[in-house]
């Protein structure tokens, strides 16, 4: 069975009281209308398109960048006319799917059941139940419970009203029939627009089989108007996503108090302490603890390792039993090996750190190659740019760099060297032995200091 999925994203959103377009406004680090392509490529879908209109300069490039096909609804004449637009997209499929960008909960699985309610050739309505229907579409049905029309707020009479089955306008619709049906749609109704909802009252005349789907959870089908119903949908969508985590065995202090804005793999017995932020995609082995305000992005922590509070791990792997900060910053392309440690006000770019080996004290730590059961005193820097290029410092096994260095490379220290404190290291430190700036200690005597 072929299926398009075309998503309506053409609508303004004035609401949001912004200029930027009301799609592309983030729900858990990324727009809106990507929840809703990424569920509906999950479909396998053998056509996608997005009916674009306001904000199609922000729309448009965005989704012509990832490939994804669009389509111009030059003057937003209703959900009839949007899925009109699109008919290129679905005339040589059995059925279309029809989303809405603005409503990224919607699930696969929903969907699927959707979907499957019935033949190729029936007419399928996702609806729901709300306690308050007000603005929404009502699902007319006769005393047998058969779907007889939708008829919108504005159009819909008292007793209409009281009905708290609402569409949630999402259908899949016979792509034939869907073709033509929209050609007998008219615009006469209180808003003056072209009702995709119209199609129910024609497939009912003409016999077409109307099949509905009743989503219990209305936060899977909310739409978002403004940013308070943004709101209430990241923390709907993060609760969500700490449930699952919890219930596969991670710990969180407070479920309430983490965002995770991308992918998680994770293991179990985790322990992760309050205001923690994952971004991308991250892998977080067994028995790893997290502590509080830690940002993760794009990384993997190995077993047993900890993250003290206030570190900013990025593109970085953390290895077997490390520990990191508190107040640690991994940056891109940095690999830690079992057991390393990286202490507070450490910085460390494009690196590896050797087996156990520890920078523990305000350090920058950068373009290097570090062995194992190395030692690197406070306030130890790698000079590793001359003001035009990046050179690489090469540290050996078992070295000991004394407090407040510079290793201005490239330069390498052998295996075994010890560099004594204070001191800048401009060429080769020889493995096993003593290398260190000589520097006159001189003393003033009857110095003052100066007064005001
Ligand atoms: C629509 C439904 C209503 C349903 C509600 C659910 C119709 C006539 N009504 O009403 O039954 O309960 O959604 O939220 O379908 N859009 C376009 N081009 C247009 C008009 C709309 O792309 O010309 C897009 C919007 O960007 C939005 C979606 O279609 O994503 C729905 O449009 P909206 O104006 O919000 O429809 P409602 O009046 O809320
Ligand atoms: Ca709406």
């Amino acid at each position: 069975m072929s299926l398009s999925i075309i998503i309506l994203a053409a609508g303004k959103g004035t609401r949001m009281k912004s200029a930027k377009a009301k799609v592309m406004h983030h729900l858990a680090g990324k727009p809106l209308l990507q929840h809703v392509v990424d569920t509906a490529i999950q479909l396998k879908p053998s056509q996608l398109a997005v009916v674009c209109g306001n904000g199609s300069d922000q729309v448009v490039p965005y989704l012509e960048a990832q490939g994804i096909s669009t389509v111009m609804q030059i003057e937003q004449k209703g959900t009839g006319h949007a899925v009109e637009q699109a008919k290129d997209f679905f005339l040589t499929s059995e059925q279309v799917l029809v989303l809405y960008g603005d409503v990224p909960m919607i699930t696969v699985d929903t969907l699927q059941a959707l979907i499957e309610s019935g033949g190729n050739t029936s007419l399928k309505v996702l609806t729901t139940e709300l306690p308050e229907p007000t603005g929404y579409g009502r699902i007319v049905r006769d005393f047998e419970g058969n779907m007889l029309c939708i008829t919108e707020e504005k159009d819909a009479d008292d007793e209409t009203r009281l009905i708290n089955e609402v569409n949630t306008g999402i259908m899949c619709i016979p792509a034939q029939w869907l073709s033509q049906a929209l050609a007998n749609l008219d615009n006469n109704n209180a808003q003056g627009e072209y009702y995709l909802t119209d199609l129910i009252a024609q497939a009912v005349e003409q016999g077409i089989e109307i099949n509905s789907v009743i989503c219990d959870d209305e936060m899977e089908v909310a739409g978002v108007n403004n940013r308070v119903q943004l709101a209430e949908l990241e923390s709907y969508y993060q609760q969500k996503r700490a449930t699952e985590l919890m219930m596969s065995g991670v710990t969180f202090r407070d479920p309430a108090r983490v965002d995770i804005r991308g992918n998680i793999t994770a293991g179990q017995d985790i322990t992760i302490d309050i205001n923690v932020i994952f971004e991308g995609n991250n892998t977080i082995a067994d028995n790893v603890e997290i502590g509080a305000n830690c940002i993760i992005i794009n990384s993997t922590i190995a077993e047993g390792a900890q993250i003290l509070p206030n570190s900013i791990i990025e593109n970085a792997e953390v290895g077997v039993d490390c520990a990191v900060g508190p107040f640690a910053r991994l940056r891109p392309d940095t690999k830690l090996a079992a057991k390393a440690k990286v202490g507070n006000f450490v910085e460390i770019k494009n690196a590896n750190i050797g087996l156990g080996s520890k920078v523990n004290h305000l350090s920058y730590i950068g373009d290097t190659d570090m062995g194992a059961d190395v030692n690197i005193g406070a306030g130890t820097i790698t000079c590793n740019y001359d003001g035009a290029n990046k050179h690489r410092t090469v540290i050996g096994d078992r070295v000991f760099v004394g407090s407040d260095t510079q290793l201005v490379a490239p330069v390498t220290v052998e295996d075994g060297a010890t560099i004594g404190a204070g001191s800048t290291i401009r060429k080769t430190a020889p493995a096993d032995a003593l290398t260190l700036t000589k520097s006159e200690v001189k003393t003033v005597k009857g110095w003052k200091r100066p007064k005001k």
